[in-house]
């Protein structure tokens, strides 16, 4: 894992000149989740020649059966803490509110990176959106696995956008903010790698703002005109 890491270093040595091109060596990413996303970007990671490891509390299923087969590229299942144990990369593709606990039982996430697409979710009485959690999820994450570098990223669209940008008509951007500029490349060689457009949004403490996208884009779908984010990188 270290040699890894120090080769992954070597790689992002200007982490601007690298922000957008495909850094990524082949990775091990466990994908702890198999329900939407989970199932989405498993394949779309895999397309891409990393091995995807699933982690199910059930991995036995048959449906989870079919998904490793559609993965390709080497793909198996196993259970959550095993899938993570193996993996330079884990994917957090479960409900916010299970995340506690999940932390308590993926051992030790020492020198990997968490990739966190999560949204909390609260609904007050008023019909709306609210922060289900301070300062965010990403952020309790991180301080449940200190030695791991978070990345919050793939949160602020749909799945079915996210592995067909093309249905969106243009460029689809997905912001992305944590503190380790190294973890931050690999992400984003991974959105990019999949048709995606990332924006660094900064360090992980703006998590927050992210998860803020999802509460104003579910409270505009109550209230006002439903829209997507699709953001423009702008003109010299
Ligand atoms: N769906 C989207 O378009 C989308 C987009 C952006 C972000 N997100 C975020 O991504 C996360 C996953 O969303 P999703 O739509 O894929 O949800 P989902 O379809 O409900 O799938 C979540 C998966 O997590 C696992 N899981 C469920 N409860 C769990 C628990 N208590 N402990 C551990 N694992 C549990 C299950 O996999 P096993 O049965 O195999 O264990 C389940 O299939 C959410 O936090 C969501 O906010 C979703």
């Amino acid at each position: 894992m270290k040699l890894r890491r120090l080769v992954r270093k070597l790689l992002c040595l200007s982490v601007a000149s690298l922000m957008y091109t495909n850094a990524a060596m082949s990775e091990t990413i466990a994908m702890i989740g198999t329900g939407n996303l989970g199932s989405a970007l498993g394949p779309a990671f895999a397309s891409l020649g990393h091995e995807i490891i699933y982690g199910s509390r059930d991995p036995d299923r048959a449906e989870i059966r079919d998904l490793v087969a559609r993965t390709g590229n080497g793909a198996s299942a196993t259970g959550q803490p095993e899938a993570a144990a193996r993996a330079d990369i884990v994917v957090l593709a479960v409900p916010w509110n299970a995340i506690e606990s999940l932390m308590s039982n993926l051992g030790n996430l020492s020198g990997k990176i968490i990739l966190d697409p999560t949204n909390p979710r609260m609904v007050g009485e008023d019909g709306l959106r609210d922060f289900a959690v301070a300062p965010s999820n990403a952020e309790w994450v991180q301080r449940w696995a200190p030695e791991a570098s978070v990345v919050k990223a793939f949160n602020t669209m749909n799945w079915a956008t996210m592995i067909n940008p093309e249905s969106a008509g243009g460029s689809v951007s997905i912001p992305i903010v944590g503190d380790d500029a190294e973890a931050k490349v690999l992400v984003a060689s991974l959105v990019e790698g999949i048709g995606l457009h990332p924006m660094d949004f900064g360090p992980l403490r703006y998590a927050s703002v992210l998860e803020g996208m999802y509460i104003v884009w579910g409270n505009a779908r109550t209230v006002g005109t439903p829209f997507n984010y699709y953001f423009q990188p702008q003109g010299n």
